[in-house]
């Protein structure tokens, strides 16, 4: 396993002129994707699988509960997935080691693809310059240069590229962008994140399937180009957030919620301007190469954001908006807004410095000016909403495929995914350096 995978030069390897490109090259023009094939409304989607593992069988599930959507065919390097698939969609669904049969296959509309992080810029770049539409789990890139070369062949190809950041489809979100978008958080201050888990399978201790073996798994494939390759492993197979080789550890696992949530509930669609991260394995000494805590400083230009991961000490997902005007808590099903008039509420307490006959006037002038008239006392409110859970995967899906159908942009296209991505990777290398690492030049429009 590599130690130079997630180098400097990889981490920077984006050329200003890739930068440029990818700049570039956000959501193909309207114009681009009228173009492409139209469904009529009343067509079913037909859309082909890849990875039917612990994501894929909720998306498959999802998926085929939709109107007028249908799984045409399912693809996974592990036979068992198969049975799955054919559990889960009907018992002679077509299924392939090979995705790429998927994309050759002209009945098939578009691909819905949750395989491990290391494989998604060779299935979204196969996929849309194979003319299908895809919906791709996040974190969208593995590398920051993966985001890049596949930003670039979403654009080549006008292709649909939906990231599957659920929060971006929540209405629990979408209210709290309402309210910040109205004002009442007036000016942003600082905004906070946090998440933790305290149990093996929050840590990713899954259980490999008892039956997987190299007679029912390609393992050299499932490797894709991590080099060396290593013998057959099943804890790499089902733990593989645990290695960078693979995986983009608590960042791209979790933070990428995080990071997405508040760059669509704020309106930002850029990456951080600089990030600074600590952390540290110190409570899955499993053979792990990525933290398991995990707290990020980010600069968004000048906006200070924090955002803290544990799998040590469980605590739920959390966001805190700080504004002039308020605090906003936005965590699974609930919104706190308490607002905060920014005004002194009492005379001041540095006041009680002065002798006390300038005290004394200080207090009067100040009472005269500012107590409350009798009976107009003001009453201190909070305003909540509860809602359906923000884990949204359904709406998200239910985005895409109308995508597909109607050829109208999706919630979450390439240039947001790839920001959001960044991030997390700009928290990774920031982690393995011990020291604050830049986005400059790596910057990306939503243009
Ligand atoms: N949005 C969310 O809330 C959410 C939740 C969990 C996972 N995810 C994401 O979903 C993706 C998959 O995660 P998972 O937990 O389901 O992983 P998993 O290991 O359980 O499943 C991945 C499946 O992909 C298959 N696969 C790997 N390479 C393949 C290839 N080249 N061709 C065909 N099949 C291949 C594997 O055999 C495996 O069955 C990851 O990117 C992860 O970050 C997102």
């Amino acid at each position: 396993m590599s130690k130079d995978q997630f180098s400097r030069r990889e981490f920077l390897g984006v050329s200003a002129a890739a930068v440029a490109g990818a700049s570039l090259a956000g959501t193909p023009a309207l114009s681009t994707l009228a173009a492409a094939r139209r469904l009529a409304p009343s067509d079913r989607v037909r859309f082909g699988m890849i990875g039917i593992g612990m994501q894929g069988n909720n998306l498959l599930g999802t998926s085929i509960r939709l109107d007028g959507v249908e799984c045409a065919a399912a693809c996974d390097l592990y036979d068992g997935r198969h049975t799955l698939a054919r559990e889960i969609v009907r018992p002679d669904l077509p299924v392939t080691r090979r995705y790429k049969e998927l994309l050759d296959n002209k009945d098939i509309d578009c691909i819905v693809a949750a395989v491990p992080d290391h494989w998604h810029r060779q299935v979204v770049i196969d996929a849309v310059s194979a003319g299908k539409d895809i919906y791709c789990e996040k974190p969208m890139s593995h590398t920051p240069a993966d985001g890049v070369a596949m930003v670039d062949a979403a654009k080549k190809s006008g292709r649909i590229v939906q990231i599957g950041s659920q929060r971006v489809s929540s209405q629990i979100c979408a209210k709290a962008k309402d309210m910040i978008a109205q004002g009442m958080l007036g000016e942003m201050m600082l905004i906070e994140g946090w998440l933790g888990r305290n149990d093996p399978n929050g840590a990713w201790e899954y259980p490999p399937p008892p039956d997987l073996s190299p007679a029912n798994l390609d393992w050299n494939t499932w490797q894709g180009t991590v080099t060396p390759k290593v013998a057959f492993n099943p804890y790499i197979f089902a733990r593989w957030r645990c290695w960078r080789e693979y995986g983009t550890g608590v960042a791209g696992d979790l933070l990428v919620h995080l990071v997405s949530g508040m760059m669509y509930m704020t309106g930002m669609n850029q990456p951080p301007t600089q990030a600074m991260a600590v952390g540290s394995i110190r409570r899955w000494k499993d053979g792990r190469n990525m933290p398991d805590v995990h707290s990020v400083l980010y600069y968004y230009g000048d906006l200070p954001v924090s955002m803290r991961l544990n799998l040590g000490t469980a605590m739920p997902e959390t966001y805190r908006f700080q504004g002039t005007k308020g605090l906003l808590e936005v965590t699974g099903d609930r919104i706190t807004f308490t607002p905060q008039s920014g005004k002194d509420e009492s005379p001041s307490y540095y006041a009680y410095s002065f002798p006390r006959a300038l005290r004394d006037a200080y207090f009067k002038k100040w009472h005269e000016e500012n107590d409350p008239k009798i009976g107009q006392v003001p009453m201190p409110e909070t305003i909540s909403f509860s809602g359906p859970d923000y884990d949204d995967i359904r709406p998200h899906l239910w985005n895409f495929f109308e995508a597909v159908r109607n050829r109208r942009p999706v919630v979450e296209d390439i240039v947001f995914g790839h920001n959001a991505a960044l991030a997390c990777h700009m928290a990774n290398d920031s982690y393995f350096k011990r020291s604050a690492v830049s986005s400059a030049n790596m910057s990306v429009s939503s243009g």
